[in-house]
């Protein structure tokens, strides 16, 4: 019989007690487990508590903006955003194999993560949003248990080359208790109730070779599609929701001419745990209204498809 505020409490007085008067840093991604650690550690620890966050270019839209703006003006902990977007996307130019576009934004991840670590000095500590299930499936890997299908980057291999000690308050709880202590500690509800985003972020929803043009279109018709989500009251009845960025060219005809543009595939899904998916059997009026928004106020699309692929065999993800 927890409650978010005793455990708060608890690793509040945990975390000082392994801090001591030293210097924490922290990956900030956004998401929900990075997120709460940073809300946490600044109650813990306040100023002795420093946190990267890193612009790959491959955000959702107004993302990088929202993190400053909840954590650096309204909270006040100290953030370093980084703006990484040319490095990223020059990473990746010319590759199109998904496995190897995982590996670069990881990689990526990591190097300027070091250097700006490198930049801050007296760091003893680094803090991890591990929350149990990670810590599960990273003991399965190790054992060989887990089939790793893909190179999810955000758990593991960070900068063992910094020997920093790790600081892991998540550790022992499950995503719905993290979630409790989010909103205890006064983060956004939409952030806290946000549905999950990779790692290698819109780097794995725009097929193929990764560019700044498809990146761009790929953030205002994601954000279309989860404005009317959440106006129809449907986004919280659907686990992970998003628009995927197709590098194909299909005909639309405009006035006495055709005109050749890129397609937009929606995705929408319920799931518990992930590993299987049903697609989310939108409304045709909500479906009808984020196409119609879509193509009329994103230049260069001309068609929107609703993705009715079922995990197994479909990922959520489209690559
Ligand atoms: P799939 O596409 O495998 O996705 O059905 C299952 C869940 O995992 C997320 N996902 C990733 N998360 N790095 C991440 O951090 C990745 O490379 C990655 N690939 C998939 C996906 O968004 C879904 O929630």
């Amino acid at each position: 019989n927890w409650t978010p505020a005793q455990i708060i409490e608890d690793q509040i007085a945990r975390v000082r007690e392994q801090v001591g008067n030293r210097h924490v840093l922290l990956g900030l991604s956004g998401g929900v487990d990075s997120s709460v650690v940073a809300a946490l550690l600044h109650k813990a620890i306040g100023d002795q508590l420093t946190c990267v966050f890193v612009d790959n270019g491959l955000l959702r839209k107004a993302e990088g903006d929202q993190v400053m703006e909840t954590f650096a003006k309204h909270m006040g902990v100290k953030v370093i955003r980084v703006d990484a977007e040319d490095l990223f996307l020059g990473k990746l130019k010319g590759e199109a194999e998904p496995e190897a576009k995982r590996k670069i934004i990881g990689n990526t991840f990591i190097d300027v993560f070091d250097a700006e670590a490198a930049k801050i000095e007296g760091v003893d500590f680094l803090a991890q949003g591990t929350i149990y299930p990670d810590v599960i499936e990273s003991a399965a890997a190790k054992t060989g248990k887990a089939h790793v299908i893909k190179s999810h980057h955000n758990v593991g291999g960070l900068p063992e080359t910094m020997k920093l000690k790790l600081v892991e308050p998540l550790r022992e709880l499950f995503k719905d208790e993290v979630r409790k202590l989010g909103v205890e500690l006064g983060l956004p509800y939409d952030m806290v109730y946000r549905h999950p985003f990779p790692g290698p972020g819109l780097g794995v929803r725009i097929l193929g070779e990764v560019k700044k043009e498809y990146a761009d279109i790929l953030r205002e018709a994601d954000a279309i599609f989860i404005e009317e989500l959440h106006n129809a009251g449907w986004y919280h009845k659907t686990s992970q929701a998003f628009a995927v960025f197709l590098p194909v060219k299909s005909v639309g005809v405009v006035g006495d001419g055709r005109r050749y543009e890129w397609v937009i595939a929606l995705r929408a899904v319920e799931t518990i745990d992930f590993m299987t998916a049903r697609w989310a059997h939108l409304p045709y009026e909500l479906l009808e209204k984020v196409s119609n928004r879509i193509i009329n106020e994103i230049t260069g699309v001309s068609r929107v498809t609703y993705d009715v692929s079922s995990k197994p065999p479909a990922t959520i993800e489209w690559e």
